[in-house]
């Protein structure tokens, strides 16, 4: 049974976390950091990001990423050789309809388009340091994902916040997948891995109705304890993930309790069947790549996973703001 203290010595290994500020990221940089980690706390809000290093103390540095912006994203600078761990754990839920500075709705766009041309444009540093790994945090609510290509924004059909949601945790699933066979095709060291929360008391919630916040809120906690975890345990899954020796190539950690919404002993968990559809993960790669702008290059016959490449236009604004407004 996996704890918290089978995270092994992380000294002199260096650890990016998107969305560090808070919530899940802010309790697995720290976690990560107490065990000799140099974290760098990636978030959009530099204030609140060099609050959350001043309460990690030593070791924690502040970079400002904002993914709603592709310019952000490639004005990143980490400031090391070397990237042993990227946690692509930032996120929204549920927020009302709206599209980033690039044109995508905002919840693929940060929960997904965002981390994917993070991680294509850090790479060449993931591949260069040996036992590197990529964590993308998911969600339950990827069961609930269906992945539309043709309309990923909402341009045609009516913004449902939740099935936009799904569809972001979906992806995140899909891209760990299909990073993992890419990686595993160039004879790359480096893992991709996965993990989700369960259910946590963190700000993820402040777009939810009030009765919602109120079942996720610390008054109720004596409640829905049983429901829903407090962020430290809900860290777990994802420095399991991180961390483990044992894990193999697109493992997916959840907690261990009922319904995988509580536990402090992450456990393997299942993903959707869709999850394992390749040409569904190959079309989400080459749809996002063209989206972004951002290639990997990491298989010199990357044709060889592109068996479904019609890419439809990206929609307008206009189109986009029309049908949603
Ligand atoms: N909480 C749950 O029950 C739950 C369940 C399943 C999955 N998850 C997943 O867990 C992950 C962490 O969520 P959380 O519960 O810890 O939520 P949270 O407390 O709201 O933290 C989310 C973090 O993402 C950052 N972020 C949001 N938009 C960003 C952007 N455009 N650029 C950079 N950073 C951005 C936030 O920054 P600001 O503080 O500046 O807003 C914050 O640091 C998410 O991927 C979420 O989908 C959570």
């Amino acid at each position: 049974m996996w704890t918290i203290d089978d995270i092994g010595d992380q000294t002199g290994r260096v650890a990016l976390i998107t969305g560090a500020n808070t919530g899940i990221g802010y309790r697995t940089a720290l976690a990560l950091a107490r065990r000799g980690a140099r974290v760098v706390l990636a978030c959009r809000d530099e204030g609140r990001g060099r609050a959350a290093a001043a309460r990690i103390g030593a070791g924690a540095e502040v970079r400002r990423l904002d993914l709603t912006s592709l310019a952000s994203i490639r004005a990143f600078e980490l400031g090391h050789d070397r990237l042993d761990l990227l946690v692509n754990n930032a996120g929204v839920m549920i927020p009302p309809y709206g599209l980033t500075g690039d044109g995508f709705e905002t919840q693929i766009g940060v929960n997904h388009l965002g981390h994917f041309a993070l991680t294509g444009l850090l790479l060449d540093r993931l591949l260069a340091t040996p036992g590197s790994r990529v964590v993308t945090v998911s969600s339950n609510a990827h069961k609930r994902g269906v992945i539309d290509l043709d309309d990923l924004h909402f341009a045609r059909r009516r913004y449902v916040p939740m099935t936009g949601y799904a569809q972001s945790k979906l992806a995140n699933l899909l891209f760990t997948h299909a990073l993992q066979r890419r990686l595993e095709a160039a004879g790359a060291g480096t893992l991709s891995v996965a993990a989700h929360p369960g259910a946590a008391r963190t700000e993820l919630m402040r777009h939810s109705p009030a009765h919602f916040r109120l079942v996720v809120s610390r008054r109720t906690r004596w409640l829905f304890s049983w429901l829903i975890q407090d962020e430290e345990p809900a860290a777990y899954p994802t420095l399991r993930a991180a961390t483990d020796p044992g894990a193999t190539g697109a493992a997916y950690y959840g907690p261990d309790g009922w319904g995988e919404f509580t536990g402090r002993h992450p456990v393997l968990v299942g993903t959707a069947p869709a999850v394992a559809d390749t040409a569904l993960q190959d079309r989400l790669w080459a749809h996002s790549q063209r989206l972004t702008g951002v290639s990997y290059a990491l298989v010199a016959s990357e044709s060889r996973f592109a068996e479904h490449l019609a890419v439809p236009a990206a929609p307008t604004d206009e189109q986009c703001l029309g049908r949603n407004a």
